[in-house]
């Protein structure tokens, strides 16, 4: 057997071009540098110019190729160019992960037509086209690929305030179990991730990391801390690498312990500090 002289050679993705659907910011920027920490080349597509430029410009300082890919990726047309403009630049792409999301936070029953379409908008269609287009390249290719779409545990369970937003996530869900078992016969394979809590560059903005992570021990979160960034990269290079080979067709929740829970959980978790043990 052929020993890696590497850990990098492991992942098996060593040279592969990979998109990252809003890879500008937050999880999106952590995802697009782990990728390239393997040897992937990358096309960092954003709505905001200037998040695309920076973190291209810092996988390029990394030593791999890089393609900022500015345009509204929930847009057909828009999204497309900018694709095929990625794809003359570094070739066909054979990863990806798609991160871009909105969650409204209104009741069901205030939940308008504008609502419920802008959320279908930016989390299941906005994965369905980006799949749609890199399958079809990978297909014209001949090659093989994996793709990655973050989801959420609101998807798996009913979420209160989130009626759009988890019925997307819960869409994106089983399309991914779909795309699965078309595309698995060629070698491509899709899964999910469902994030919990993170604490995001975003959710940071107006918050601290102590609250996100009080946040996730009030919510009985049995790891006791919202994730992190950097968790939900790795998560992602696991499932667009070679390391997830035959696995196809899954939603990962990546959250803590959260949906595995009992719901009295909180009644049985230490205060951070504490013995696990009473006397
Ligand atoms: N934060 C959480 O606790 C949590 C929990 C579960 C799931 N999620 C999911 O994680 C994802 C968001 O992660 P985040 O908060 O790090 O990302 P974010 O919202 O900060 O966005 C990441 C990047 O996507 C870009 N973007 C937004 N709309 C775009 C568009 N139409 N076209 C191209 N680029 C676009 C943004 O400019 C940004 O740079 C979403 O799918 C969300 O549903 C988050």
């Amino acid at each position: 057997m052929v020993q890696p002289a590497n850990i990098a050679d492991w992942f098996g993705i060593k040279d592969k071009v990979a998109l990252v659907v809003g890879g500008g910011y937050g999880m999106g920027e952590a995802t697009a540098n782990r990728l390239a920490q393997v040897g992937c080349d990358l096309v960092v597509a954003d709505i905001i110019p200037e998040r695309a430029e920076r973190v291209a410009s810092d996988i390029r300082a990394m030593g791999r190729r890089a393609h900022a890919a500015i345009a509204d990726m929930c847009d057909r047309e828009a999204g497309a160019a900018a694709l095929e403009k990625a794809e003359a630049d570094l070739g066909g792409i054979d990863l990806m992960v798609s991160i871009v999301g909105q969650a409204a936070w209104v009741s069901f029953l205030d939940t308008d037509e504008e609502t419920w379409a802008l959320d279908q908008s930016r989390n299941l269609d906005c994965f369905r086209r980006c799949a749609q287009w890199v399958g079809k390249s990978l297909r014209r290719r001949e090659a093989k690929g994996a793709m990655v779409a973050i989801a959420s545990a609101d998807g798996i369970q009913g979420a209160p305030m989130h009626a759009a937003y988890g019925a997307a996530k819960a869409g994106t869900i089983h399309l991914v179990k779909t795309i699965a078992m078309e595309l698995g016969p060629y070698g491509i394979r899709a899964n999910a991730i469902a994030p919990g809590t993170v604490a995001t560059t975003r959710a940071m903005e107006g918050s601290s990391h102590a609250a996100r992570d009080a946040r996730a021990r009030d919510m009985g979160v049995p790891l006791g801390r919202a994730c992190t960034m950097d968790e939900i990269a790795d998560a992602a290079l696991f499932l667009v690498s070679d390391m997830s080979r035959y696995i196809t067709g899954v939603t990962l929740p990546v959250d803590g312990g959260w949906l595995e829970a009992r719901t009295d959980i909180k009644n049985f978790l230490p205060t951070p500090g504490e013995a696990w043990v009473k006397t």
